[in-house]
C-alpha cells in the first residue's frame, strides 16, 4: 500500500456549499490556479449541473488547470452525471463524482428508495460515468450511519461497475475516530485494495481533521478536505491540518503528501476573501494568532529557542515570522527586545521604569502597539529632560 496521500479540495464545492460563501467565476479559477500549483491531487471544481455558472466555473477550470486532476459531482442521476461529464472533458485529468445515498434514515426519508433499488442506481450510474471518463469517483453518502454488511454490498457494486475512487464520507460529522477507522478496515476485507479509499469528514463534532486521519490509519489514501475547513454547517477536514499533521507527526503517522506546505497562508488568504469568512484568531497553522506569543514566559522561551514553545516553522507554511506580541502577559525579556528593536537601549534603572509604564498602559488597553511604546518612551524621556 502506497505512503502517499492524495489530497482531494473540495473548497470550491463542498466549501463553497457553506451558507453564504458563494464565489465568482474569476475567484473560483483563481483558487482552482492556487491548489494547482500547491501541487494538490484533485480539485472538485463544482456541481456542474447546480446552475450555468457553476458548469462554466468547472469548465474554465478543466481547461486551465495544468497538474492536479479536475473532477465534477454528480448526483445518482443521468442528466448530472451527463453534464459533469461535459463540463470536465477539456480537463488533462478528468473525474466524475458520482454519489447516493446509503444510510436507512437517508433511503426512508430522501431518496424513498429500496437498499435493492439504491444498488441497482449504483450500477447505471457508475456503469454511465465510467462511459464518459476513465477516472470515476463514487460516494456512499451518511456511509457512517449505513450498516456495514449493506455499505459493503454498495460498494462492492460501485467497484465491479468501473469505479476508481470510493469515497465513504461522514457526512453529518457523526463518527468518532475509531469507528471510522474500523469502517475502512471493514470495507477493505470486504471488498478489496484494488481502489483507492477516501476520507471526507465533516466537523459537527470537531472531529474531522481526527476522523480524517483516523481513516488513513484504516487504510484510506485519498483524504477531502478544504481550505480553512470550510464547508457545510461546521464545515469539512481543514486541508492545511491534515497536511501539517502528517508532515509534522512523521513520526508515528508515516504517511506524505505532494503538497506544497508553504502556499497554505497564500490560499488561506485567497479563500477567506473570495468566500467572505474571516479565519478566526486561534484557527490551527493559519489563524492570525497561530504563531503569536503573549505570555511573558512563552515569549521568554522563544526568544532563547524557537522550538520551546513552536512545533513547525512558520516559514514551513508561508507565514513570514512568529510573532511577540506585546500585552500584560509579556515578561521584562520580551519588552527589552522590542525596545530594541525599536532603536531603544535603556539602562538597568530607565528599563525598570520603562516596564512599570508598559505594564500599566497593558492593563488598560487591549493592544499594545509599537507606536504605544514609542510614545511612553518619548514621555519618559521628556519628564527625564524636565
Ligand atoms: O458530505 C457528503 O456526503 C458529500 C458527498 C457529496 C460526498 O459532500
Ligand atoms: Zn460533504
Amino acid at each position: 500500500m502506497s505512503d502517499q496521500i492524495k489530497i482531494f479540495d473540495t473548497t470550491l464545492r463542498d466549501g463553497e456549499q457553506s451558507a453564504g460563501a458563494t464565489m465568482t467565476h474569476d475567484e473560483k479559477v483563481q483558487i482552482a490556479l492556487t491548489l494547482d500549483e500547491m501541487k494538490v491531487d484533485v480539485i472538485e471544481a463544482g456541481f456542474p449541473i447546480a446552475s450555468q455558472g457553476d458548469f462554466e466555473a468547472v469548465s474554465e477550470i478543466a481547461r486551465q488547470v495544468q497538474f492536479s486532476v479536475v473532477a465534477g459531482l454528480a448526483r445518482a442521476v443521468p442528466g448530472d452525471i451527463a453534464r459533469a461529464g461535459e463540463a470536465v472533458r477539456h480537463a488533462k485529468r478528468p473525474r466524475i463524482h458520482t454519489f447516493v445515498s446509503t444510510s436507512p434514515i437517508h433511503l426512508q426519508h430522501q431518496m424513498r428508495a429500496t437498499e435493492d433499488e439504491v444498488v441497482e442506481i449504483i450500477a447505471r450510474t457508475v456503469t454511465q460515468a465510467r462511459d464518459l471518463v476513465d477516472d470515476v469517483e463514487w460516494s456512499g453518502m451518511d456511509a457512517t450511519r449505513t450498516p456495514l454488511e449493506y455499505l459493503a454490498r454498495c460498494v462492492r457494486k460501485a467497484i465491479e461497475c468501473g469505479a476508481t475512487t470510493i469515497n465513504l464520507p461522514d457526512t453529518v460529522g457523526y463518527a468518532t475516530p475509531t469507528e471510522y477507522r474500523e469502517m475502512f478496515e471493514y470495507i477493505r476485507r470486504e471488498c478489496g485494495d484494488d481502489v483507492t479509499y477516501s476520507t471526507h469528514c465533516h466537523n459537527d463534532l470537531g472531529l474531522a481533521v481526527a476522523n480524517s486521519l483516523a481513516g488513513i490509519e484504516g487504510g484510506a489514501r485519498q483524504v477531502e478536505c478544504t481550505i480553512n475547513g470550510l464547508g457545510e454547517r461546521a464545515g469539512n477536514a481543514a486541508l492545511e491540518e491534515v497536511v501539517m499533521a502528517l508532515k509534522v507527526r512523521g513520526d508515528v503517522m508515516p504517511w506524505t503528501t505532494g503538497v506544497d506546505a508553504t502556499q497554505l497562508m497564500r490560499a488561506s488568504k485567497l479563500v477567506s476573501v473570495a468566500s467572505g469568512f474571516q479565519v478566526q484568531y486561534n484557527k490551527a497553522i493559519v489563524g492570525k494568532n497561530a504563531f503569536a506569543h503573549e505570555s511573558g514566559i512563552h515569549q521568554d522561551g522563544m526568544l532563547k529557542h524557537a522550538e520551546t514553545y513552536e512545533i513547525m516553522r512558520p516559514e514551513d507554511v508561508g507565514v513570514r515570522s512568529s510573532s511577540l506580541v506585546m500585552g500584560k502577559h509579556s515578561g521584562r525579556h520580551a519588552f527589552k527586545t522590542k525596545l530594541k528593536e525599536l532603536g531603544f537601549e535603556l539602562g538597568d534603572n530607565a528599563l525598570q521604569d520603562a516596564f512599570r509604564r508598559f505594564k500599566d498602559l497593558a492593563d488598560r488597553k487591549k493592544n499594545v502597539y509599537d507606536e504605544d511604546i514609542e510614545a511612553l518612551l518619548e514621555d519618559q524621556i521628556e519628564e527625564v529632560a524636565e
